[in-house]
C-alpha cells in the first residue's frame, strides 16, 4: 500500500504562506562547526563544571581554557517500553566519557540524558505488564537512573517527557511552528512501524512489509493528522550540510543523510488520533503530539530549572544550542533531518553536531528490546564492575562502527589491559618502593626523568590520547593510554630495578629513580584514563598518595610530566583492578574439544599481584 497524503489543504496553505523566515523569532542561523568543539558563545554560567558528579567523577577547578566555555551534549531519551539493555547503556557510557574529558579541559559541561515516555509503544508495553502508563514509566525510568548510577554516569540533567515542564515547552514550540505556517491537517494512509514509531516508505521495507530494523511487519494505518511541512526545508537543509559537512558525523553518515534529502523530503505527521498516551495537540485534544515531535524537545526542556518559569525562551537562554547530540545510527534521520527543520521553523539555533554511532550486535543482529536479544547491563556491571564494562565497549568498538560482544573477548581485554598492563605495573612498582625506599619517592619525577626518553614518549602519547578524545575516537584514545602503560612496562623490564637494588650503591640510587619514573607514568595514565574508567583512575591516584578531593580536581593539564614530588609517600599496594578468573567449570570446558556453545561462567577473583620471582 502506498503512503498517501491528502495534500489539498497543504497546497492551499503553502500558497498563502510560502517558505519564509520564522515569525516572532530571530532568524535561524548556523555556526560553523569545529570538530574540536572550540569556543562558542558564552551563553550562561548556570551549570558549573563543579556540578558533577555523582560518583568517581573528575572535575576541573584549574582550567586551561576559557572558563566561560560550555560543552553541551545529550544522549537520546530512552524509550521506557522495557528496562535498559547494553545497547542503550553504550551511548550513555560514551557520552559520559566525552563529558568527563571536556570537564578535564576546564569546560562547563551540560550533560543531558533522560527517558522518552509517551506514545503507543509505551502504552502497549504498560498494558502488557498490567500497569497503567504513569506507573510503568516511573518504574522503567527509575531503572535507567539506577543503571546510570551503577555505571558511574555523571549526568547533569535527567529529563522525563512526562514531566509537566517538558509538556509546557512542547506546546509552546508547537505553537511557534504553527504560527510559522508549518503545521497543517491532512489524511494519511501508510505502513506504520510501532517500534520505530514511524510511517515507513514501502521501498525501504523487507518481505511481508517487515521493518528492516525490528524485523516485524508494519501495520496499515489511516489517520487524520496534523503534519509538519518538512518539504519546505529541503533547500535550507541541503545548504546547511553543504556548508557544514561536519554537522553529521562520522563523515560516512553524512552521505546517508544527504541522499535522504536528495531523494525528496516529504511532510510528516506530527500527531496521532489513535493514541491517548501523549501530550494533547494545542486546541485539539482529540489528538496527541507524535512522540518524536515531543521527545526531541526534551533536549531543550531539560535545561529548565524546577520551580522556575517554564518557557522556551528561558530554556534556550540556559544553554541551547547543544554542542553534540550523541545517538545511534537508527535515529539519524530524526536528528539530522527532522530536528534541524523543526528548529528552523521555530527560529531556534541548530545543534552543532550529530554523531551517529553503530550498534552493539549479537550474532550480527542489532541488540534490542524489540528483538529480545539483549545483553543485561546490570548483570554485567555486577559481575565485572563499571570500569571493565565502560572500558571494554569503548576500547573494543570503534566509535561509529558496529561491534559484537563476546564474554571471552571481554575477559581477555580487561584482564590484559586493566589488570596486567596497568594494575600489575602499579603493584610491582609500589611493592619494590616499599621494600627498598620505605614507600617514599626519593626525588621529583622531573628530576628523575632528566635525559630519559620515556618521558618524551609519554608526552607524545598523551597528546595522541587528547586528539583522539577530541575527535571522539574513543577507542584510539584508550589505545594511546594503554601504549603509555606498555611503555612503562617495557621500561620496568629493561631497567630491572629489583636487580639494581641488589647491587646497591649508585645502581640502587638509579633504581629508586626508576620507580619514581614508573609511578609518574602511572599518575599520567590515571588522569588520561579517567574519562573512561573513573573509579580505576581514582584507585590508582589514591595509591600514589593523593586524596579523593585532589583526584576530583584534576584537569587535563595534570597529564603533564612532573606531578610526583620527592618525599611523597605512597600507599600500600593493593590490586586496583581485580583480574577476572574463569571458574573451574569453564576452565574445564576450555580444555575440552569445542563442540557447540560454551556454557561456563566467569567470576571475578581478586588475585594478589605479587612481584615476579626475579623481583622478589
Ligand atoms: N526514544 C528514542 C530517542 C528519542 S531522542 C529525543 C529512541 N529510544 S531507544 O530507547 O529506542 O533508543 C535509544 C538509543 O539507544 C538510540 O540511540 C539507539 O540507537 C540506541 N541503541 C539501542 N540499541 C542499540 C544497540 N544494540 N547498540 C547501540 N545502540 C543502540 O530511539
Amino acid at each position: 500500500m502506498a503512503a498517501r497524503i491528502n495534500t489539498s489543504l497543504h497546497n492551499a496553505l503553502s500558497f498563502l504562506k510560502p517558505f519564509n523566515t520564522p515569525l516572532n523569532t530571530k532568524p535561524f542561523s548556523f555556526r560553523r562547526n569545529s570538530f574540536r568543539f572550540s569556543k562558542k558563545l558564552p551563553y550562561y554560567s548556570q551549570f558549573s563544571s563543579g556540578k558533577r558528579a555523582l560518583y568517581c567523577t573528575s572535575s576541573s577547578q584549574e582550567s586551561t581554557v576559557d572558563e566561560g566555555e560550555t560543552f553541551f551534549l545529550t544522549t537520546p531519551l530512552y524509550y521506557v517500553n522495557a528496562p535498559p539493555h547494553m545497547g542503550s547503556a553504550y551511548t550513555t557510557i560514551a557520552a559520559d566519557s566525552i563529558s568527563r574529558f571536556q570537564r578535564l579541559l576546564g569546560k562547563k559541561v551540560i550533560f543531558i540524558t533522560g527517558t522518552d515516555e509517551h506514545g503507543e509503544k509505551i502504552a502497549t508495553s504498560a498494558a502488557a505488564n498490567g500497569r497503567n502508563p504513569p506507573e510503568h514509566c516511573d518504574l522503567i525510568s527509575q531503572s535507567y537512573r539506577t543503571l546510570w548510577k551503577d555505571l558511574d554516569i555523571a549526568y547533569d540533567k535527567f529529563i522525563r517527557t512526562t514531566d509537566p515542564k517538558h509538556e509546557a515547552i512542547v506546546k509552546e514550540f508547537y505553537a511557534r511552528v504553527f504560527a510559522n505556517g508549518d503545521i497543517y491537517r491532512a489524511d494519511y494512509e501508510g505502513l506504520y512501524c510501532v517500534n520505530c514509531e514511524e510511517y515507513k516508505d514501502e521501498k525501504e521495507l523487507l518481505e511481508n512489509n517487515c521493518c528492516p530494523v525490528h524485523q516485524m511487519p508494519c501495520v496499515a494505518r489511516k489517520e487524520d493528522n496534523y503534519f509538519f511541512a518538512l518539504s519546505k526545508y529541503q533547500k535550507p537543509l541541503e545548504d546547511i550540510l553543504a556548508q557544514n559537512p561536519r554537522f553529521v558525523q562520522p563523515s560516512y553518515r553524512l552521505n546517508e543523510v544527504q541522499s535522504w534529502i536528495k531523494s525528496g523530503l516529504r511532510d510528516f505527521s506530527i500527531s496521532r488520533a489513535l493514541v491517548d498516551w501523549g501530550i494533547p495537540v494545542p486546541d485539539d485534544d482529540k489528538q496527541t503530539i507524535y512522540v518524536w515531535f515531543d521527545a526531541l524537545l526534551g533536549y531543550i526542556s531539560a535545561l529548565t530549572e524546577d520551580n522556575k518559569q517554564q518557557n522556551l525562551e528561558t530554556a534556550v537562554s540556559l544553554g541551547w544550542p547543544a554542542s553534540l547530540h550523541l545517538i545511534g545510527k537508527d535515529i539519524l534521520r530524526f536528528h539530522a533531518v527532522y530536528w534541524p527543520a523543526m528548529l528552523m521553523s521555530a527560529g531556534l539555533e541548530l545543534p552543532k553536531m550529530v554523531f551517529g554511532h553503530g550498534f552493539l550486535t549479537k550474532d550480527g543482529m542489532k541488540m534490542g528490546k524489540s528483538l529480545g536479544n539483549t545483553l543485561e547491563p546490570f548483570e554485567l556491571v555486577q559481575k565485572f564492575g563499571p570500569d571493565a564494562v565502560r572500558y571494554f565497549f569503548l576500547r573494543e568498538v570503534e566509535f561509529g562502527n558496529d561491534g559484537d560482544y563476546s564474554e571471552d573477548r571481554f575477559i581477555k581485554i580487561v584482564n590484559a589491559h586493566l589488570a596486567n598492563t596497568i594494575g600489575n605495573l602499579l603493584n610491582r612498582t609500589l611493592g619494590l618502593l616499599k621494600k627498598n625506599c620505605e614507600s617514599t619517592l626519593v626525588v621529583d619525577s622531573t628530576v628523575a626523568a632528566e635525559g630519559v626518553p620515556l618521558k618524551d614518549t609519554v608526552e607524545k602519547l598523551v597528546e595522541k590520547a587528547r586528539t583522539n578524545y577530541e575527535n571522539l575516537s574513543l577507542s584510539s584514545a584508550c589505545e594511546a593510554v594503554l601504549e603509555i602503560g606498555n611503555a612503562g612496562n617495557t621500561y620496568m623490564d629493561q631497567r630491572a630495578p629489583w636487580f639494581l637494588f641488589k647491587q646497591g650503591g649508585v645502581s640502587a640510587e638509579e633504581a629508586a629513580k626508576d620507580l619514581v619514573i614508573i609511578l609518574e607514568v602511572m599518575r599520567v595514565i590515571a588522569v588520561a584514563l579517567s574519562p573512561v574508567a573513573p573509579c580505576l583512575s581514582l584507585r590508582v591516584y589514591s595509591q600514589l598518595g593523593y586524596s579523593e578531593d585532589q583526584f576530583n580536581s584534576i584537569t587535563w593539564s595534570d597529564t603533564k610530566w612532573g606531578g610526583l614530588k620527592g618525599g611523597q609517600v605512597m600507599e600500600q599496594a593493593s590490586p586496583v583492578f581485580a583480574r577476572i578468573e574463569l571458574n573451574p567449570e569453564k576452565e574445564e570446558d576450555e580444555k575440552k574439544p569445542k563442540v557447540g556453545k560454551k556454557t561456563g561462567k566467569a567470576k571475578v577473583k581478586v588475585v594478589e599481584q605479587t612481584p615476579t620471582v626475579a623481583e622478589a
